[in-house]
């Protein structure tokens, strides 16, 4: 079966074609290189001796879909492209809503004329804003705190929709906590473009030596030690719930929402212990600010996907930080350009 993944040569996306290489699948990658770069199709040969077939192109290009989809036999769509960036987008608004619910609204239009059933959505936990509790059910309430965050929500609600109209179509949204971490041979990882806004990529640029310290925002939070806690997902395990998600709802008709999250939460000082573990390096910091919009704790409860993907993650804390410094370590540049 062939697997369009839009986004593919992203963090999570190309990640995610390792593992399905691996598993025998065949991902097909598209991708406009807006926030990634094409030497990573030379990783993923490295790693799995497949070069997947890429085209470079854009969702919101509907007559470049429609040539992808009467080229390829395609089964499902794994929809990863999109922008991500919190504080960007509440400075440019309409460039989220346009690639990341427009971009969508033109996939979705392009599958159904393809007669292509099944997608999985890339979503966040972002979706569920400041939780009444935690650990975090499918079933909270949903809010949206700034434009990314309402693209996701405003993306999950029409592909509610569209799934009414189209009761056929298998529609798996799929909300993840925290990603982190690398492909565990050091080749893959997370290559921001500029200053990272997540935490883990700006510890490991500090920990190489791209920055002199890391800015904790606020510790005095109601969490262990008063600064924010998270639910860190090694990207391994958030891409093999891809996988899962595929096997096991991609070929069944119906809406279906999972957290991908580990149901465990460090704060922001113990990431920084951990990772000064890993690298022998002691991480700087500093306290700052809150930052505006950051919530205190978050994490899931993985209950659902476990039960119904057989899927759950198993990379612990020590793997995150270890694979996390390999590839920084290997490349602390990034990928290379072409
Ligand atoms: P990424 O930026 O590394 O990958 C996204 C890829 O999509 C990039 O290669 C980019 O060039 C491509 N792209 C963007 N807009 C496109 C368009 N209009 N047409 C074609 N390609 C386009 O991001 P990622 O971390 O791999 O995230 C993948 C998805 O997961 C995104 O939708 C993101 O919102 C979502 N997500 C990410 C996180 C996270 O923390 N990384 C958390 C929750 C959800
Ligand atoms: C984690 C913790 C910060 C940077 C964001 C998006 C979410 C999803 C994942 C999706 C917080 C603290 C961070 C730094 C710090 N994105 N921190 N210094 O905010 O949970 O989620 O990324 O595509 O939608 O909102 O992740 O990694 O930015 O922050 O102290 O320089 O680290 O305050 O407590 P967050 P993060």
């Amino acid at each position: 079966m062939k697997v369009l993944v839009t986004g593919g040569v992203g963090y999570i996306g190309s990640h995610t074609c390792v593992q399905m290489i691996e598993a025998g699948m065949t991902p097909v990658i598209l991708d406009n290189l807006y926030n990634s770069k094409e030497t990573v199709l030379d990783r993923v040969e490295k790693l799995t001796g497949v070069r997947p077939v890429f085209y470079k192109g854009d969702i919101r290009d509907r007559a470049f879909l429609d040539q992808v989809f009467a080229e390829q036999d395609i089964g499902s769509v794994i929809h990863f492209a999109g922008l991500k960036a919190v504080g960007e987008s509440v400075e440019q608004p309409l460039k989220y809503y346009d690639n990341n619910v427009n971009g969508t609204l033109v996939l979705v239009e392009a599958m159904l004329a393809a007669d292509v059933n099944s997608l999985i959505f890339s979503s966040s936990a972002t979706v569920y804003g400041d939780p009444a509790s935690v650990p975090i059910r499918e079933d909270f309430p949903t809010s949206a705190t700034n434009p990314y965050g309402r693209s996701k929500l405003m993306v999950e609600e029409i592909l509610t929709d569209i799934h009414k109209a189209h009761p056929e179509m298998s529609i798996t949204i799929l909300r993840y906590f925290n990603p982190v971490g690398s492909h565990k041979s050091g080749e893959l990882g997370e290559d921001p473009q500029g200053i990272p806004n997540n935490l883990m990529p700006f510890i490991s640029q500090v920990a190489v030596g791209r920055r002199e310290y890391l800015s904790v925002f606020g510790n005095d939070y109601p969490t262990v030690d008063g600064t924010g806690v998270r639910d860190y997902i090694h990207v391994v395990d958030l891409a093999n719930g891809h996988l899962a998600a595929l096997n096991h709802r991609g070929k069944t008709a119906g809406l279906h929402i999972y957290n991908l999250g580990t149901g465990n939460g460090y704060s922001v000082l113990q990431m920084v212990k951990a990772f000064s573990k890993a690298s022998g390096v002691n991480i700087e910091y500093k306290i700052a600010p809150r930052r505006p919009g950051d919530i205190a704790e978050c994490w899931a409860d993985p209950a659902k996907a476990k039960s119904e993907l057989q899927w759950q993650a198993s990379h612990t804390l020590d793997d995150m930080t270890a694979d996390t410094w390999r590839w920084q370590s290997q490349n602390p540049t990034g990928y290379p350009s072409k």
